[in-house]
């Protein structure tokens, strides 16, 4: 496409400006822009055979702060401490100037709203000023964030900054991991942890404020906090309640709790250049990794941000541009490639906020978590695909699923925002501007609104909330899914017919999981194997990074994984052998804790895997598949094709019964954590569920559709 130079220059996206003078590469300074725009062609075209041809559409609003920012910056001296450095950075942040005014805004109404850019220091230091003005006296104050990487990461910066360990006067908690102690006093945590403490405390009794941060995510928890927290603090007037939001959609917020007044800190940002592509583009992972090249050839020195949908994706292009890098040799600068995704080793996730060093660019290979949680400081440049994964929701299946989506219009200026924090920035989007016009929708639909509602119903039934129709949502759920979470827990005996919790629903609240795997727990007890099930629970918990694959070592990691699986036993069972997996040792201390606490006594039953599967089946009944004859499986209540992983050890076995602890879409609907089961085990385990012409299993021959029932 871009052999001849004059094409080249034409889709070089950066030859339209005229302020690149010199750039760098390596050791050779390639002269860019007006001056040589041929030599500057042809170097770019040496550089990339095709890339992504980008026009600039707008100039985000910024304010300028120079002198507010210089200040401070020219005496720095070795003498000073870390300490005292923080400090002076706490005073930087554009929510210092209103801090006065902020605690009097505080002080003076029950329920205010927050609204502040992402990095305006909202999180960190809302917490710390209420603390030095005194507000721990009364209690603790809870800050609640959606994602856990970000409870952990703001957590250590505040205890830094205030000059205590993490864990002491600043802490977090997180679903199976606690760092807090007695002298905690602020308590950074998830939002769904602060939901299951209302199960211990009902009135939030130790916690003089709640700060509702993040608000503009509206996750489930959320969303669900939402409401309780607006009761409670109609009868505990002491309570202070902050509800802190990224986005200007506030009102909103005020609306629901009751014209609750809005506090505005004002942005203080650079403007930020947009850039749209001028085709859409095919593959944006490759566009993704073609433009942080060409910014990277092309383009000051500043760090780049690249929002990807998960894990895999960041892998992906982690290693291509690696691969891609190296061919490029010693003639441009150093890239530091940083991936921060919810599953990377907490070890891993600090190396995203440290400095490039001199001379090198930084790029940031980030999920969602970038959008708002974190703020990396530097950034200069965004890639903005357009996508994030979503969850969805089919009440009348049942299934969940994860799904590439495009982003919406408030996620993408979200996006671009992130690139102007500490200079003019630029936001390269892997879309045209006619696809942001006419195909992304203005907002995110709440998660509460997506998603199977199980686990919140049975949360709120052990908080005495029967009358869930009723319950005050800020959005409510679409009563077909809660109607569909009623009869799931109805089916997992965990709510009898009059919608009440029995005793099993009360014994399977305390575990802080997923309905299905909270009833495996519970079945444990009555098949004498609960020893071996909270394993295989720890380890479902803890994702599927246990059998961690790197890309380069990817042959290695499936014959280690398959050492797993002497003698076809199934992947729940495999994951019993699985040894040394620090985390899932940790969750399964906490669950054989949670056994005692439900008076199930903890047994082993290693030598008859039967009853290991029994118990696995007592939760993961829903989730039964039976096998076709062209190999692929077809589940059996709400029909649907689907496969076995080709990661499971059971792909090449292929039962003719199995049950899966989860479906993923990508290239094929797949069943992931497979196990063989025997089909009459459904219905004597789950008999108002599965019937015996659910599991007959003699039928080659398949009688016409309307006979069956009769011929029975
Ligand atoms: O919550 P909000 O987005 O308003 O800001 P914040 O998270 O309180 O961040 C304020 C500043 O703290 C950022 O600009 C970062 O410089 C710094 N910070 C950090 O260095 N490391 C973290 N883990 C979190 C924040
Ligand atoms: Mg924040």
């Amino acid at each position: 496409r871009y052999r001849d130079p004059e094409a080249a220059e034409k889709m070089n996206p950066f030859a339209e400006q005229e302020a690149w003078e010199e750039h760098q590469i390596g050791k050779a300074t390639i002269k860019f822009g007006s001056k040589d725009r041929k030599q500057a062609a042809d170097d770019y075209q040496y550089v990339f055979e095709d890339g992504v041809e980008f026009i600039k559409a707008s100039v985000m609003d910024g304010t300028q702060f120079e002198d507010e920012l210089s200040s401070g910056n020219d005496d720095s001296s070795d003498a000073k401490t870390m300490l005292e450095m923080l400090q002076e950075d706490r005073k930087s942040l554009p929510i210092y100037p209103y801090r006065e005014e902020l605690l009097k805004a505080i002080q003076d109404h029950q329920v205010l709203v927050i609204v502040g850019e992402t990095g305006s220091g909202k999180t960190t230091q809302i917490p710390q000023y209420l603390h030095e003005a005194g507000y721990t006296k009364a209690g603790k104050i809870a800050c609640t964030q959606p994602r856990r990487v970000a409870a952990m990461s703001v957590a250590a910066r505040v205890s830094q900054e205030m000059g205590v360990k993490l864990g002491h006067e600043v802490g977090y908690s997180i679903r199976f991991e606690d760092c807090t102690s007695e002298k905690t006093v602020l308590k950074y945590m998830t939002d769904g942890m602060l939901l299951r403490e209302f199960l211990g405390e009902p009135d939030l009794a130790s916690y003089n404020v709640v700060m509702v941060d993040e608000a503009h995510e509206r996750t489930l928890s959320t969303d669900i906090l939402f409401g309780l927290v607006k009761d409670i603090a109609r009868f505990r007037k002491d309570l202070k309640l902050l509800i802190s939001s990224a986005t200007l959609d506030a009102e909103k917020f005020s609306d629901y709790f009751d014209s609750a007044p809005i506090f505005k800190i004002p942005g203080r940002r650079y403007p930020v250049e947009i850039h749209f592509t001028t085709a859409p583009e095919a593959d944006y992972i490759d566009a993704a990794i073609v433009t942080v090249l060409q910014i990277h050839v092309t383009q000051p020195l500043g760090d780049i941000l690249v929002f990807l949908t998960g894990q895999e994706e960041i892998e992906t292009v982690d290693e291509i541009l690696k691969h891609r890098i190296k061919g490029l040799g010693t003639k441009i600068a150093e890239l530091i490639i940083c991936p921060i995704y919810a599953n990377l080793p907490t070890e891993l996730q600090a190396k995203i906020f440290e400095p490039a060093p001199e001379g090198a660019r930084k790029v940031v290979l980030a999920t969602n978590i970038a959008e708002t949680s974190l703020t990396i400081d530097g950034i200069k440049y965004v890639v903005d695909p357009g996508f994030c994964k979503i969850k969805s929701y089919n009440p009348r299946t049942g299934m969940e699923s994860l799904l590439v989506n495009p982003i919406s219009k408030a996620s993408a200026e979200q996006r671009a925002g992130r690139s102007g924090r500490t200079g003019p920035g630029k936001c390269f989007r892997l879309y045209t501007k006619y696809n942001y016009d006419h195909d992304l929708e203005e907002n995110t639909v709440p998660e509460i609104q997506r998603t199977n509602l199980a686990n919140v119903v049975l949360t709120l039934k052990s908080l005495g909330i029967h009358d869930l129709v009723n319950f005050d949502f800020m959005d409510p759920p679409p009563s077909e899914t809660l109607l569909k979470a009623l009869e799931q827990l109805f089916a997992l005996n965990a709510l009898n017919s009059r919608g009440e919790l029995t005793k099993t629903g009360r014994r399977m609240a305390e575990f802080p999981l997923d309905p299905m795997l909270s009833k495996m727990i519970v079945a444990s007890d009555k098949y004498k194997c609960s020893d071996e099930i909270i394993s295989i629970a720890a380890m479902l918990s803890v994702g599927n990074s246990i059998f961690y694959r790197p890309k380069d070592k990817q042959v290695h990691a499936d014959n280690a994984r398959m050492n797993f699986h002497t003698g076809n036993v199934g992947d729940h069972i495999a994951l019993l052998n699985v040894r040394s997996m620090k985390r899932a040792r940790d969750i399964r201390d906490q669950l054989e804790g949670l056994l005692e606490r439900v008076e199930i006594e903890l047994t082993s039953n290693a030598n008859d895997l039967d009853t290991i599967k029994k118990a696995i089946t007592s939760g993961f009944f829903h989730h039964s598949a039976k096998l076709q004859k062209n190999g692929s499986y077809r589940t059996v209540k709400n029909p649907q094709t689907v496969y076995i992983h080709p990661n499971s050890g059971l792909a090449q076995v292929l039962p003719h019964w199995v049950i899966y602890h989860e479906l993923v879409l990508t290239t094929k609907e797949f069943m992931r954590q497979v196990t063989e089961l025997k089909p009459e085990w459904l219905v004597e385990i789950a008999p108002h569920f599965y019937q015996l012409k659910d599991v007959d299993d003699s039928g080659a021959k398949k009688l016409p559709r309307g006979t069956g029932r009769a011929a029975l």
